[in-house]
């Protein structure tokens, strides 16, 4: 079978921050700031390789009470789809709740009725020198965006927030900083790999859904990154495939914390610190930079 054709999306600035041509639409982002929200709305937000696609996955499966075989035969982004994504954000006001989501957008982008501690949100993040390393690949193997020249290249661009969805530090800054205004629990890729079966509970908790132990099981086993690897439905595998070149990588990579000492030197990392220290030296959030 033939190769279907590239297909490179530019990147647009909406109010500053970077989005995608043809995947996403300055007129609808303003109509959905103004969408009325319900109390029983849910929102997945991250920065992009923050385990977006692991938060889909668990999501979905407390929604079904465990029960994969409700959420096979779906992909997650069928599941949990992306609200600022063109075909996603026309329809979002007119589904009845529970309405699930996921997203990328900045704090002050998302509808603005969340700031009444309406609905709630799920912030996942993840140290950012994975991050980085993950969109590197992520850069390589997907057809839409421009491949990186280097990885030093890209580290400078990432740095700078000239990638899609920008500034990491102000995505993640923006949101802690009005963590008060919002219904939002924090979680973090690395206590997930630590512990999932306590962020499961934590998400139950948080979302008041009662699920039994053996429920909670069944969660946690099919959001294993071995387990999600080898379903179609929850690897990206078979969908769009204009979109990843699956030649040149995979969606579930490593799923492993630390990879970023396997690509940055010395000097790429003292960068990283110091750019870090600064951008973040208004904010107190520990991150894990390793097991
Ligand atoms: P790596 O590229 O480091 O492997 P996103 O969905 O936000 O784009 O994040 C993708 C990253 O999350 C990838 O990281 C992917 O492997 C990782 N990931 C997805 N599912 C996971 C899981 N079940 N366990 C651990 N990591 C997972």
């Amino acid at each position: 079978m033939s190769k279907p054709e590239k297909k490179h999306l530019p990147l647009f600035q909406y109010k500053g921050f970077n989005l995608i041509t043809d995947m996403h639409d300055a007129e609808k982002l303003d109509k959905l700031y103004d969408t009325e929200i319900y109390e029983s709305d849910i929102f997945i937000v991250t920065y992009p390789k923050s385990g977006t696609i692991w938060m889909q996955q668990i999501m979905s499966l407390i929604e079904a009470k465990g029960d994969f075989n409700a959420t096979f035969n779906m992909t997650t982004a069928d599941r949990v789809p992306w609200i600022e994504a063109n075909g996603t954000i026309e329809k979002f006001a007119s589904l009845s709740p529970p309405r699930i989501h996921v997203s990328h957008l900045p704090w002050n982008y998302m509808p603005k009725e969340l700031r009444q501690k309406k609905g709630k949100i799920i912030y996942v993040s993840r140290n950012p020198k994975d991050v980085l390393v993950s969109f590197y690949h992520f850069h390589k193997f997907s057809n839409i965006f421009e491949t990186p020249k280097d990885f030093n290249t890209f580290l400078e661009k990432f740095l700078n927030g000239n990638v899609f969805c920008s500034s990491w530090f102000d995505h993640i800054k923006g949101w802690y900083m009005h963590k008060d205004d919002f219904n939002i629990l924090f979680l973090s890729y690395e206590e997930m790999i630590q512990d999932l079966r306590s962020s499961v509970k934590k998400i139950c908790t948080f979302l008041d859904r009662k699920l039994s132990d053996e429920e909670i099981d069944n969660v946690e086993e099919h959001s294993q990154f071995h387990i999600m690897k080898n379903n179609s439905c929850a690897n990206y595998r078979d969908v769009c495939p204009e979109i990843f070149d699956h030649d040149k990588g995979s969606f579930m990579r490593k799923g492993i914390v630390g990879d970023w000492k396997k690509h940055l030197t010395v000097e790429q990392n003292q960068k990283f610190d110091e750019v870090f220290q600064e951008k973040m030296r208004d904010v107190n959030i520990k991150f894990i930079w390793s097991n």
